[in-house]
C-alpha cells in the first residue's frame, strides 16, 4: 500500500514536470516569430532598416502601415503614389526625404519581394511528361 502511494506521488511529480517542460513546444512559432521580428518593426510591420524612421514618420500618420506593406510597387510607381497622394489627399512635400523615402520602398517593397513571403516563382523549368 505504501508503495502504491510512493510511486503514485513519483508518478505526480513527473507528470508535472513533462508538462512544465513541454510549455515552451506548445508555442513552435514562437522562436520563428522572434526570427522574423528582427529585421520587422514590431508596431507597424515596416522593414527595419537605417531610413526606417523617417518612413515611419512621413507615411504613417494618415493611415495604416498596412497600406505600404499590401503593395509592391517599382520605384517610379511609389513616386506616382505619392504624387497621387500629394494631389488629392494632402499629402505634403517630403522635401529632401522624398529620396530617402523612395530608396526604402524600392528596397523593401518592389515588386520582385511578394507579401506573403512566398520564394518567388520558378524559372526555366524543364518540363516532362510523366510516363503512364
Ligand atoms: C496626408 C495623409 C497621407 C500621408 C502622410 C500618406 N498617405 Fe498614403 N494615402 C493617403 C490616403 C488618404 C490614401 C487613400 C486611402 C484609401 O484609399 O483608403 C492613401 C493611400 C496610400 C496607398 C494605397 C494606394 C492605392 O493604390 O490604393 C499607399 C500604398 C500609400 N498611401 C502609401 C503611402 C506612403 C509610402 C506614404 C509616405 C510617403 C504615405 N502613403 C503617406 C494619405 C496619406
Amino acid at each position: 500500500m505504501r508503495t502504491n502511494i510512493i510511486f503514485l506521488c513519483v508518478a505526480v511529480v513527473a507528470f508535472c514536470l513533462a508538462a512544465i517542460r513541454r510549455e515552451p513546444s506548445a508555442y513552435p512559432s514562437a522562436t520563428l516569430t522572434a526570427a522574423v521580428a528582427d529585421s520587422v518593426d514590431k508596431e507597424t510591420g515596416l522593414a527595419l532598416d537605417p531610413n526606417f524612421m523617417i518612413v515611419k514618420a512621413q507615411c504613417t500618420s494618415c493611415h495604416s502601415p498596412k497600406l505600404i506593406l499590401q503593395h509592391r510597387f517599382t520605384r517610379d510607381e511609389w513616386l506616382s503614389k505619392i504624387r497621387w497622394m500629394q494631389r488629392n489627399h494632402k499629402l505634403w512635400d517630403l522635401g529632401e526625404s522624398e529620396k530617402t523615402v523612395l530608396d526604402y520602398l524600392a528596397k523593401h517593397y518592389a515588386p520582385s519581394q511578394s507579401a506573403y513571403s512566398r520564394r518567388e516563382a520558378l524559372r526555366n523549368v524543364k518540363w516532362y511528361k510523366l510516363e503512364n
